[in-house]
């Protein structure tokens, strides 16, 4: 507990930093979130206060140097934390300048996360207007795509999706009725429906595509007709194979970047 105390003492002398100081030494305190880990209890502190806009995107994080002195931690253990939050996309490293919030929404390809979370990971509220929520029979291509029979009843969502008052994107996305009996279910988030039910999805196959947005979709999006996007198509499996979702979106290029990780073997 020593760090903490001192990162307490520091976090009062930078005066930008308090409220990160304060947010960490909340997490050494408090009994229900204290986390014995110090990498992960300085990367909760940093989330936290990103999303609470305490430092705000595009703002300079302190350099590693300072957090690990400030803190009484070392470097390797700042340097994890760090990383941890820059693969997420919440933070963005340039070379030789330091570590930011990021600003365009970063989303890393390898993880299979939701819109509401990638949002709300970066301090924003994620919102989405409706025009269908309703039910109906399965299509061919839909039943194809989802190894439906001819027939099968299916959910369907269409909806713009905001960060507070701006769209980012729009999905169309089809839930076998099997697994989401009533469309209603869904409030704001599909994959929070899909947890309620146990059946939130483990694996995925995405597939992206730049496009040129047409009339409609540049409309409900604010941009300019022919501007860039990005179409995605994102089929969704549970444990046992079944597939549980199947969603085409078309998301605004201006906006967010899609990073993956590559590995040599
Ligand atoms: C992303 C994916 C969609 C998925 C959606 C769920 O946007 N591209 O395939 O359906 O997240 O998000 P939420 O749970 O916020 O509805």
């Amino acid at each position: 507990m020593a760090a903490c105390r001192k990162w307490f003492v520091i976090g009062i002398v930078f005066g930008m930093e308090t409220a990160l100081a304060a947010e960490y030494r909340r997490l050494c305190e408090s009994p229900q979130t204290r986390q014995p880990l110090a990498y992960l209890r300085l990367r909760r502190a940093i989330r936290t206060v990103v999303e609470h806009r305490d430092i705000e995107p595009g703002q300079a994080l302190p350099s590693e140097r300072d957090l690990s002195q400030a803190l009484g931690l070392s470097r390797v253990t700042v340097r994890k934390a760090i990383a941890g939050l820059v693969e997420e996309g919440l933070l963005t490293q340039r070379h030789g300048a330091g570590t930011f919030v990021a600003e365009r929404i970063v989303k890393p390809m390898s993880r299979l996360t939701s819109f509401t979370e990638d949002l709300r990971a970066r301090g924003l509220n994620p919102r989405s207007e409706f025009f269908e929520r309703g039910i109906g029979e399965v299509t061919p291509e839909e039943a194809m795509a989802m190894n439906l029979s001819p027939g099968a009843a299916v959910v369907r969502l269409h909806r713009v999706r905001y960060a507070g008052d701006e769209p980012l994107a729009i999905e169309r996305s089809v839930v076998p009725a099997s697994v989401l009996p009533d469309p209603m279910l869904v409030r704001d988030s599909l994959y929070e429906a899909l947890e309620r039910r146990n059946c939130r999805p483990r694996r995925a196959l995405q597939r992206l595509r730049a496009v040129s947005l047409g009339a409609q979709h540049a409309r409900l999006l604010h941009v300019a007709t022919g501007s860039a996007g990005l179409s995605i198509e994102r089929r969704s499996f549970l444990d046992d194979g079944r597939v549980v979702e199947f969603t085409s979106s078309w998301y605004r290029g201006d906006i967010y970047d899609f990073v993956a990780e590559l590995h040599t073997d």
